[in-house]
């Protein structure tokens, strides 16, 4: 370091702290002597006054604009952010229609798919009311051809999508479980047909063949 740049930083941490230099500390020597232990009047430092100035002035532009304008009104700042949120979902829908649009959804016959499918049907506490095997309980059979809401892939995903009759006990799950999922869901359940449930439950509704109605 240069002779120059030394001086720069002295001054400049000079500047900052106003402190005395050791050779003139008698000039703020207070009269205060504890066992030896003595006291300076050192001036605050400038670098500290700076801070406690800025807090306040942070302290008064906060207090201003909490209690005096809507700015940062919780309320308001949180109805802001949902709406913006709900502006940016509507965005992602209408860039995404395909991910929204059940119509052209199909059953998919990937293994992995299907593996998923059986995964979550476990995770989603289906198997709380179809059984493991689908045999069904407080849920209907899934493994027969009767079918209460209607069989095929589009009636046994829109039955997970927007739930079956009110009362029943089967839920909408189109809140909680994405699409992707459900149509996981439904081709596992497709998978099921012709299988035999250890305890199969008895069959409801009617017998549903592709093609014959819906
Ligand atoms: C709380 C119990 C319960 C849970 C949990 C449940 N279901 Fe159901 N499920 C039912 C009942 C009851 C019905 C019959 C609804 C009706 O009669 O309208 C049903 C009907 C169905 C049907 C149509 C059956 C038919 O005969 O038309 C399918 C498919 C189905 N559930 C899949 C699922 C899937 C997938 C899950 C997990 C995401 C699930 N269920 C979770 C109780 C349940």
């Amino acid at each position: 370091m240069s002779k120059n740049e030394q001086s720069f930083w002295s001054k400049l941490s000079q500047k900052l702290t106003k402190a005395k230099p050791i050779e003139n500390e008698e000039d703020i020597m207070t009269d205060h002597d504890y066992d030896g232990i003595k006291e300076l009047d050192n001036v605050l430092p400038p670098w500290w006054l700076a801070g406690f100035y800025i807090t306040i002035a942070v302290g008064i532009f906060y207090y201003i604009m909490v209690f005096f304008t809507d700015k940062y009104d919780q309320k308001a700042e949180y109805e802001r952010a949902v709406a913006e949120g709900n502006a940016a979902v509507e965005q992602y829908k209408k860039d995404n229609p395909e991910l929204y649009d059940d119509a052209n959804l199909e059953a998919l016959t990937d293994p992995k798919d299907i593996q998923k499918g059986k995964e979550l049907f476990a995770s989603k506490t289906c198997t709380a009311c179809h059984l493991e095997d689908g045999g069904g309980s407080i849920g209907p059979n899934l493994t027969d051809e009767y079918w209460v809401l209607g069989g095929g892939f589009k009636n046994i995903f829109n039955t997970i999508s927007k739930g079956g009759r009110p009362g029943k006990g089967m839920i909408a799950w189109e809140s909680t479980i994405s699409q992707k999922e459900r149509q996981q869901l439904a081709s596992y359940i497709l998978t099921l047909q012709g299988t035999t449930p250890a305890n199969p439950k008895a069959p409801e509704g009617e017998i549903w063949k592709e093609g014959e109605g819906s």
